[in-house]
């Protein structure tokens, strides 16, 4: 189990280990190859293990999916080669089944999933799984998002994302992520860089004016407002908690022209 002190002291030793189970290995890592999550597979702060579902196949054919018990369109994976493909990775990390027809994927979840060893992913294809897995291995089923996807190799790629950039050396020390979105039960608030003007839009007065105190109020004033407006089901959701004022805020498009 990793601890939250890890994050304060640089790291545990141990890699966290992803092993995602696909019908297109390949896929991976794909994006998770690049920039902070490459580097940091480069440095053995995490490890990926892609395995070909299909190599649990039992017949001659390497079956993996039959037509749907009931009648309708489209193939579903079988119960007995996802739970032969599961078996050969399980070791206790959590295992998760990126479908839509999951609960919605949070911050908290991936925090959470952070402090553990790693993370066992099913990937589906076609019309899904047979429902019958769920109730036979310990298999979380989760969305990213109400949507369709083609399989779940790009959910298993956006949970890993997710998680991998919480770890310990993967963001410089100052970005302990306490100020980003979600993680207050609010949106994170507007960042503006130079030139000050830029197509007669002048940076919030406020942000250069030094006062830390009230750059803070400002920016918390600017979360509220900006996730009222777009995400009213996150302040639904943390029953108006979020609005004890951290040390951060956010802002409005609308704003920003005013100046
Ligand atoms: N697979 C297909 N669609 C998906 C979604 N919205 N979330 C997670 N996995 C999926």
């Amino acid at each position: 189990m990793r601890s939250p002190m890890d994050c304060d002291s640089g790291g545990s030793d141990m890699p966290f280990r992803a092993s995602v189970l696909t019908l297109y290995p390949d896929m991976f890592p794909g994006p998770l190859g690049a920039s902070l999550s490459g580097r940091a597979l480069n440095e053995g702060i995490w490890s990926l293990n892609a395995t070909n579902i299909r190599d649990f196949a039992a017949d001659r054919h390497r079956s993996v999916d039959d037509t749907p018990a009931g009648g309708g369109a489209g193939m579903v994976l079988r119960p007995d080669v996802l739970a032969a493909a599961l078996d050969s990775v399980a070791d206790g990390r959590p295992m998760l089944a990126p479908t839509p027809r999951g609960a919605p994927l949070t911050q908290a979840r991936i925090r959470e999933l952070v402090l553990g060893e790693g993370v066992i992913l099913l990937c589906g294809r076609f019309e899904g799984f047979d429902e019958r897995i769920f109730e036979a291995r310990p298999l979380e089923p989760v969305s990213i998002g109400d949507y369709v996807l083609s399989g779940g190799e790009l959910g298993a790629m956006v949970i890993l994302d997710a998680c991998v950039r919480l770890l310990p050396g993967v963001m410089g020390a100052a970005s302990s992520g306490e100020e980003e979105s979600f993680e207050q039960g609010l949106l994170e608030y507007p960042h503006y860089t130079r030139p000050v003007t830029w197509e007669g839009r002048t940076i919030p007065e406020v942000l250069r004016s030094g006062d830390h105190a009230k750059i803070a109020a400002w920016r918390h004033a600017q979360a509220v407002e900006d996730t009222r407006l777009r995400r009213p089901d996150l302040i639904e959701r943390h029953g108006g908690a979020s609005q004890a004022p951290p040390s951060g805020a956010r802002r409005r498009d609308t704003k920003a022209k005013e100046k």
